[in-house]
């Protein structure tokens, strides 16, 4: 479209930006309620009056919301009284990338993204308040109510676990003996490494909070002999990344920080590794994307750092995180371009000076 289109067309386009939160909320409604589920096991098409009876919801609501429904192309209507499921509507009741994203939109990021303009201005993620009194998500993650907190989780988890079996082969060609996982979160990858690797002993880096869910992950495969735990404060230059690691693994874990913080970060890396040592960097680059939703959804989740996670990070560009890994005293030895199936890439550096 772009600039071939019609000041008619762009009108639309606009409205359809105007109401878009209102037809996300009808989206969310539809699947709660179980109507597109139920539009969905009806492949030849549902009666509106079924659809009230089945669920007991008042024909003015069921009817409201499907015309709404039809209005974004999710169903149409077969006639006046029934409709079926489009394709559209198909991807968004049974797509699991779109359900994670919806969820996550809604749960996490809805209330808060109101509060756009006041982080802009104020550099700081305002639209946290809604969620609890902390200066960042990270701080809060494992205090947040259940569904909210499984929405976040979910969303973090469905972008990096498809990539872990790929990253193993790729992080373990170097048999590294003791990798350190930094942002190591619930401890998934912690927990790959060693069954991927008999030998290999892996200490997870992070906030209490996270730490606290590491810990009893790792009991309860009992591995409390092979990964051990290191809280730490990377915001704070003063906390110390312990020496001692050949491999650093840091996933889906620098687009949560500032270009100046991510700097700090890598000098902290720096002094903790030798010349031996790789630097594994995994993130789902804005810039090198096979699919346009992807890079749209990425770019989206900027906004996400923005109102809710801290205020001062985003997804990034490939060139900027070389620039950065190369100005912090590392260079870029090997690429790993969307592995799996994925968004993702690996930059896997080395100490330079
Ligand atoms: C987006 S999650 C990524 C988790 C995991 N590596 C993955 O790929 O799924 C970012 C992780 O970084 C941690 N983190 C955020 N800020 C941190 C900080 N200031 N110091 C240490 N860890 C931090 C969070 O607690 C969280 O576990």
């Amino acid at each position: 479209m772009g600039n071939e289109m019609s000041i008619i067309e762009a009108k639309f386009e606009a409205q359809k930006l105007a109401f878009a939160p209102i037809y996300f909320q009808v989206i969310v409604c539809l699947k709660e309620l179980g109507i597109l589920q139920l539009i969905t096991k009806n492949k030849r098409g549902i009666q509106l009056s079924t659809i009230s009876q089945e669920l007991e919801i008042s024909d003015y609501g069921v009817g409201v919301l499907l015309e709404a429904a039809a209005s974004i192309g999710l169903v149409e209507y077969i006639d006046k009284n029934s409709v079926k499921l489009t394709k559209l509507g198909f991807v968004i009741n049974s797509d699991e990338m779109t359900r994670v994203n919806i969820n996550f939109v809604n749960d996490v990021c809805f209330e808060g993204v109101k509060y756009l303009k006041e982080c802009i201005q104020n550099e700081k993620p305002e639209g946290l308040k809604v969620l609890g009194e902390w200066d960042t998500i990270y701080e809060g993650l494992s205090k947040l109510p259940e569904k909210i907190k499984k929405s976040w989780f979910e969303f973090d988890h469905y972008y990096s676990d498809d990539v872990f079996p790929e990253a193993l082969k790729i992080v373990f060609k170097e048999k590294p003996n003791y990798l350190f996982d930094i942002g190591g979160n619930t401890g998934k990858w912690a927990l790959q490494c060693c069954g991927f690797d008999p030998d290999v002993r892996v200490k997870i880096l992070d906030l209490p909070g996270q730490l606290e869910i590491a810990r009893s992950n790792v009991r309860s495969k009992n591995l409390e002999n092979r990964i051990d735990f290191h809280q730490i404060d990377l915001l704070d230059e003063f906390q110390k990344i312990p020496q001692g690691a050949d491999a650093i693994w840091m996933s889906q874990f620098l687009d949560c920080f500032s270009i100046d913080e991510i700097f700090t970060i890598l000098k902290n890396v720096h002094q903790a590794v030798d010349q031996n040592a790789f630097i594994y960097i995994l993130e789902p680059f804005i810039d090198n994307q096979k699919f346009e939703a992807a890079s749209y959804s990425l770019i989206a989740t900027s906004i996400y750092f923005t109102t809710i996670a801290n205020g001062n990070s985003k997804m990034y560009s490939i060139d900027v995180m070389r620039d950065l890994v190369e100005k912090a005293g590392f260079e870029v030895v090997e690429e790993f371009e969307l592995i799996g199936d994925s968004f993702h890439t690996i930059l896997k550096c080395k100490k330079t000076s």
